[in-house]
């Protein structure tokens, strides 16, 4: 409770500090595989809503992942950008080397206090926990003064014991203290006895920032989060759409608006731009993957439409009978922007400066290039069809990739679908694939593999729509599985099937850059250029 609120008004001892970590926590969600580019995109996004921390990632986890801590610190300005360790010295130094470019570097270390973790997961002892949270913390306040420290699984743990382990934390510098509910068992009213009982055992917990970090297995995931605000904690970690492990972590625009709807009641406030909501939510759904519910709170494509004939004639007579906010609030307004096939370089690059995205110069040529093929399409082009074609962009020139240079899908009543395709390969060759499938997107892919010589198999596909109309723009979702890799991928276009072969080709390039043996060849090229290995 440090920092000071510009807004005189406001007690600044009430601002909560949001924590992102949809980078960390949320790509840990199964089959999110989002490459360097798309992750400093979102951090991009993020610093624009205007959010405290950005957790970018967990930077011993892989190369890959290192390298996209590293280039979010290098590149995002304002938020703190924060790198996570366990408690050994190589996760620390890859956490330090990953942020330690940023402006504003934060570690953060953790380790479990439960028994459940410290005698099944850990096989040690608690003596053993204490040291190792000691030393970790010690290490990292060598390189940091920003350093946070989370005893693991701490709801299931001994309160004392987890108060020992905190004590010894904060003897060591540890300046944020987060205590996670990591399988989501708490319950609000005891998340909150939790923190009185820790605020009582460790007093010193008063001058540092305390943060909740709570996972929605009970559905139980903001509301315990809220718990441990009005206990007094100031950070919450939380992520965009509600993404995380197993059923998620606290969802992001969930905490904000309750924090800014209800602001005259609890007179707690967070410094988000509360406008940025629906677009953050909407690009983080596009490179993920991971559509949003229709009925979820704040961001869901129905949290704001009314149904019912009693409910819609209140809505128009006065907005609030039946809306406790506004969707211009969250930013759900922001398709006023309209361009047409006559709109020209200037239009487009003023229409994409007021969505944020800054374009010039080669980046304008390709953007305005995407932007005519669509116009010519398409009647009107719209605020959500140029975020969908940026999007779009961010993932064309991922490295490495498989680019779809032509197709032909032949499919007719009484004949089995045929398709072949030409493949333009990481190599700059074009390869040919044809195939006779069960349905035609069946050929497609098939073909698709054949091309390019991988057996990636088809878990899931989805098809939708950006905007409505039947000129839409389409957008298809696909997941696969590449030898027990996991991956997805995504494409927009006014043609579906285009759409959906983008999609497959991404999925086969995020799987191979996924896969273990990429891993080992990138160790062993970072070797050969003597570029320090996290
Ligand atoms: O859920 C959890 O306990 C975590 C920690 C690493 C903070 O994600
Ligand atoms: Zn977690």
């Amino acid at each position: 409770m440090t920092d000071s609120h510009p807004n005189p008004d406001r007690d600044a001892t009430q601002r909560v500090r949001i924590f992102d970590t949809t980078l960390r926590d949320g790509e840990q969600s199964p089959g999110i595989s989002l490459n360097r580019q798309e992750k400093v995109e979102i951090a991009f996004q993020l610093a624009r809503l205007g959010v405290d921390v950005i957790e970018a990632g967990f930077p011993i986890s892989s190369p890959g992942d290192f390298e996209s801590v590293q280039a979010i610190a290098r590149e995002v300005e304002g938020p703190i950008i924060c790198g996570l360790a366990r408690t050994g010295h190589q996760d620390i130094d890859a956490a330090w080397n990953a942020v330690k470019d940023s402006p504003r570097p934060r570690i953060h270390t953790f380790i479990s206090t439960s028994d459940i973790h410290i005698v099944h997961q850990l096989q040690t002892t608690r003596e053993d926990v204490k040291g190792q949270a000691k030393a970790a913390v010690a290490h990292a306040r060598q390189y940091c003064e920003d350093v946070e420290f989370s005893p693991m699984d701490a709801t299931r743990a001994d309160w004392e014991f987890t108060a020992e382990v905190i004590q010894i934390a904060l003897d060591e510098g540890a300046s944020t203290i987060n205590v996670p509910d990591t399988v989501g068992y708490s319950m609000p009213n005891e998340y909150a006895h939790m923190w009185s009982e820790l605020y009582r055992l460790v007093p010193g917990l008063q001058k540092v920032i305390t943060s909740v970090h709570c996972h929605n297995d009970l559905g139980l995931a903001v509301a315990n989060s809220f718990a441990g605000v009005e206990a007094g904690c100031r950070q919450v970690e939380c992520a965009v759409n509600g993404l995380g492990e197993r059923a998620g972590n606290a969802s992001l625009e969930e905490i904000v608006m309750l924090l800014s709807v209800r602001e005259a009641d609890h007179g707690l406030f967070s410094e988000v731009a509360t406008r940025e909501i629906a677009r953050t939510s909407r690009l983080v759904s596009r490179l993920t993957g991971y559509q949003v519910q229709p009925n979820k709170a704040i961001v869901g494509r129905n949290a704001f439409a009314h149904e019912s004939g009693i409910h819609q004639d209140g809505v128009l007579k006065e907005r609030t009978t039946y809306e406790i906010m506004d969707a211009t609030d969250v930013g759900l307004e922001a398709n006023s922007i309209v361009l047409g096939k006559h709109s020209g370089r200037h239009a487009l690059r003023d229409a994409l400066e007021q969505l944020g995205f800054k374009v010039d110069g080669h980046a304008l040529n390709v953007a305005f290039k995407r932007f005519k093929e669509v116009a010519d399409k398409k009647k009107q082009v719209t605020a959500m069809d140029l975020e969908a074609l940026v999007t779009d962009e961010i993932r064309a020139t991922q490295e490495g990739a498989f680019e779809l240079e032509s197709f032909e899908v032949e499919a007719s009543s009484g004949r089995s679908p045929h398709a072949s395709v030409r493949v333009k390969l990481p190599g700059g060759e074009v390869a040919e694939g044809s195939f006779t499938g069960d349905g035609p997107i069946d050929a497609f892919f098939s073909a698709l593999n054949a091309a390019t010589n991988r057996e990636g198999r088809l878990k899931e596909y989805r098809v939708g729509a950006v905007t409505g109309g039947r000129d839409a723009l389409g957008e298809v979702t696909v997941r696969i599985e590449l030898d027990g890799v996991g991956a997805s991928g995504q494409g927009v276009s006014t043609d579906i099937l285009a759409a959906s072969g983008q999609a497959y080709l991404r999925a086969l390039t995020n799987a191979l850059a996924n896969s273990p043996v990429a891993e080992a060849e990138h160790h062993l090229e970072r070797a050969a250029s003597r570029q320090p290995t996290p």
